[in-house]
């Protein structure tokens, strides 16, 4: 099959919109492929943590990207010989992220790399900009939405679970804080385009949210026949 031909469901949305959680079931329930934009951005601010290159080095952050010694193992993420999966998870690397993620070179050294997930049957992908910039001709483009009262308390629940020790006024603000950055970027910011459809999931539950995926994307295929 011709790489362009196989079939993406591109999914963005605010951070704790819940599009991680949607998206992988949406991709299990298919047998599609996943991908996890985010954790390339995370993984960058990770590296660049530990070597010491600082966030407004735009070269030192692309050179960065341009060669993470990454491999996707299902849940675990191998950064050369360790599983950062768990790692790149916390707040202070999804801020970090935000921050590396306003930089042109670190966005197009990242780019090839996300379009190699697209393999045969099918590839659900989702970040910020999966409908604008990395796959324009997914077949299904979603902007899935909640309100930032929602995400709060489902990243508070979510941080809760894990034993994290949070506070629930910090954790909205820093949501409205990259709600912000990753809005108002010049580079790629995140914004529903006018061929995506909007899902607003404030009062949808997970399973009904990918429900809902499915069914536009079973309307599509239809469509198509
Ligand atoms: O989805 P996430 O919270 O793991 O993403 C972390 C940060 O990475 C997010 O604040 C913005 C950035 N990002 C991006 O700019 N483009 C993407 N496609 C995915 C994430």
């Amino acid at each position: 099959m011709d790489k362009n031909s196989v079939p993406v469901i591109a999914i963005d949305g605010p951070s704790a919109s819940g599009k991680g959680t949607v998206a992988k079931q949406v991709s299990e329930k298919l047998g599609f492929h996943y991908l996890d934009s985010g954790s390339l951005y995370r993984l960058v601010a990770l590296v660049a943590t530990h070597t010491g290159v600082h966030l407004s080095d735009e070269k030192g952050l692309s050179n960065i990207a341009q060669n993470l010694n990454v491999t996707f193992k299902g849940k675990e993420i191998w950064l050369g010989g360790e599983d950062v999966a768990d790692i790149i998870r916390t707040e202070k690397c999804g801020n970090r992220a935000s921050k590396v993620a306003t930089y042109l070179q670190v966005r197009k050294a990242l780019l090839d790399r996300q379009r190699a997930f697209r393999q045969s049957p099918g590839l659900v992908a989702e970040g910020r900009d999966m409908c604008s910039v990395v796959f324009p001709d997914a077949a299904l483009k979603i902007f899935l939405f909640a309100s930032v009262e929602t995400r709060t308390e489902r990243r508070y629940k979510q941080l809760m679970e894990k034993g994290v020790d949070v506070n629930i006024e910090s954790i909205l603000q820093d949501i409205r804080e990259r709600d912000a950055r990753d809005s108002s970027r010049s580079v790629a910011p995140l914004k529903q385009g006018i061929d995506s459809s909007f899902i607003d999931t404030t009062l949808l539950s997970i399973s009904e949210s990918v429900s809902e995926i499915l069914r536009r994307y079973t309307e599509i295929c239809a469509k198509n026949i």
